[in-house]
């Protein structure tokens, strides 16, 4: 939605297409106008139903086939959060329920409340956290994972060779990893995969579809879509491996 309202949506941007698109949306994240840099954390069941009315007009949909939780607000119970979003799926505003950034304790509460089909958290070749217990989880529980940041918001496609790289305004700028020695220090990982790549012919971002687990999909981004490679044949290797999918995409 931030994106909708970035590039100002008219209602209906579906139209005509609705049965081929799927609708993801999320809410939790509570932004000032008066302040730009203020975010705040809201799981309220009351915000919950306001935010996905919004939504849905703004979309211009009928339904949001995967609803989720942005962040979690941790002043409230998880099931009070879920509670709410079960409402919206009995009365057929939202399809599928999905979480991001949850730890399992809470993933298996808020599972409990609804079946929760996707889980989004940040998992690539430098952020290999959720392969300790969240992906086994998922697995036990038979939740999807949505993978975000694949390409390390874009530094690990070896496209960014500097900071100064980046536009002055871009928030990549203040990321801990991209700064200074950081930045040298990953720099050094990133050739490697650039090296590991172009053994295999290929551009860093398509290895990264292989790093990734097979149940595991990349980003959306149109350049990493495997309708760009044959069906069934892996676009790093032509290994015929098939990249899989989640349930939520
Ligand atoms: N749940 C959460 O809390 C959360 C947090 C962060 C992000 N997300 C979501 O995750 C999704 C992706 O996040 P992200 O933008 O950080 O993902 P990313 O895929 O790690 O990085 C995207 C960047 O990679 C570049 N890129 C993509 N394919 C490339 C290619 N083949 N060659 C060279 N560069 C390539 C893009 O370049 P261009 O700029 O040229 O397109 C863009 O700058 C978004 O939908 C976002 O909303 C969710």
């Amino acid at each position: 939605m931030a994106w909708a309202r970035t590039n100002g949506w008219s209602a209906g941007p579906f139209r005509g297409i609705r049965d081929r698109v799927v609708v993801a949306s999320k809410f939790g994240i509570v932004r000032k106008k008066e302040d730009p840099a203020f975010r705040g954390i809201c799981g309220r069941p009351d915000y919950v139903r306001q935010s996905c009315e919004a939504s849905l007009k703004r979309l211009g949909v009928d339904v949001i086939d995967l609803y989720y939780i942005h962040r979690v607000d941790k002043t409230i119970p998880i099931e009070d959060t879920m509670g709410a979003m079960a409402d919206l799926a009995a009365e057929g505003k939202v399809r599928y329920l999905g979480i991001s950034e949850a730890g399992p304790a809470t993933i298996r509460r808020a599972h409990a409340v609804h079946p929760l089909s996707a889980l989004q958290t940040e998992y690539s070749l430098w952020s290999r956290d959720p392969e300790d217990q969240l992906l086994p989880l998922l697995r036990e529980l038979g939740i999807g994972f949505v993978p975000y940041s694949p390409i390390g918001r874009g530094f690990l496609s070896g496209a960014i060779k500097s900071p100064e790289h980046l536009a002055s305004d871009d928030f990549r700028r203040s990321q801990p990893r991209l700064k200074g020695d950081n930045f040298k220090k990953n720099s050094v990982f990133v050739k490697k995969l650039a090296a590991v790549a172009a053994a295999k012919g290929a551009l860093p971002p398509n290895c990264l579809w292989h790093g990734c687990s097979p149940r595991v999909r990349t980003s959306s981004h149109p350049r990493n879509h495997p309708a760009q490679a044959p069906r069934g044949e892996c676009r790093c290797c032509r290994s015929g491996a098939d990249p899989g999918g989640t349930r939520a995409d």
